[in-house]
């Protein structure tokens, strides 16, 4: 499974990157505009964080196909790479996957809230489907159970098309996610750090280091 960082802040995008196993980044309108930033220098800066080879996945803000395809070009001439431009789900987002599939740009469906969409949104040639995990089980869904169905119906349909999970706001939902077969998930700045931690481990550690230093003092292996 691969981790992708949720969110347009540079600060936090250049932390997990160089701390956590990152394999790209994923930014919706309501991430970059909490940035206060120019668009371009904000995304440019992103690009230039996690380099060509890391994913970047850019949501579109057009409402038709024609001009879905028009940002889509726009966008992956722009920042290049490793490129995948979001599209929330819809019939003129369908055709814009479609149209812009035929021009070598990868395409991610987002907003996606059910098994019946997200089928729909891989038939189209959509790259990845963004199930919103959270926002499901919100509102008395269970959001891994359904991304443990697309899991299994891109598996039984043999589509080609993976699942991102999105919209995280707890570690048990991220691995039930995983256990579920989800190829990759976006998370925050924040589950990251909550993920590796643990009370026992700082207990661990914090054993090791006195009883080392009841010996040598603070000394290291380096020095001997
Ligand atoms: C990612 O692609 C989604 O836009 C995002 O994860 C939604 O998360 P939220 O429910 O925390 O806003």
């Amino acid at each position: 499974m691969k981790y992708l960082i949720d969110t347009a802040n540079v600060e936090e995008i250049r932390h997990c990157n160089e701390f956590y196993p990152l394999a790209g980044v994923t930014t919706n309108p309501t991430l970059i505009a909490k940035e206060k930033s120019d668009f371009w220098a904000l995304l440019t800066a992103i690009r230039s964080i996690i380099g060509p080879e890391k994913a970047l996945h850019v949501q579109t803000v057009q409402t038709t196909a024609d001009k879905m395809v028009e940002e889509a070009l726009l966008l992956k001439q722009r920042l290049g790479g490793e490129f995948y431009v979001k599209i929330p789900i819809g019939e003129e987002s369908l055709k814009a996957t479609m149209m812009i599939k035929k021009l070598g740009i990868g395409v991610t469906m987002t907003a996606i809230f059910n098994a019946a969409q997200a089928l729909i949104a891989a038939k189209a040639g959509a790259d990845f489907v963004a199930p919103y995990v959270n926002r499901l089980d919100n509102i008395l869904g269970d959001g891994a159970q359904e991304v443990g169905e697309i899991v299994k119906l891109f598996a039984t349909h043999r589509l080609d098309c993976k699942v991102l999970a999105a919209s995280f706001k707890n570690c048990e939902q991220i691995h039930k996610c995983a256990l579920a077969g989800c190829q990759t998930v976006t998370i925050s700045a924040d589950l990251f750090h909550t993920a590796i931690s643990h009370p026992m481990t700082d207990v661990a550690i914090n054993t090791f280091d006195k009883d080392w230093e009841a010996l040598y003092g603070n000394k290291t292996i380096l020095d001997f």
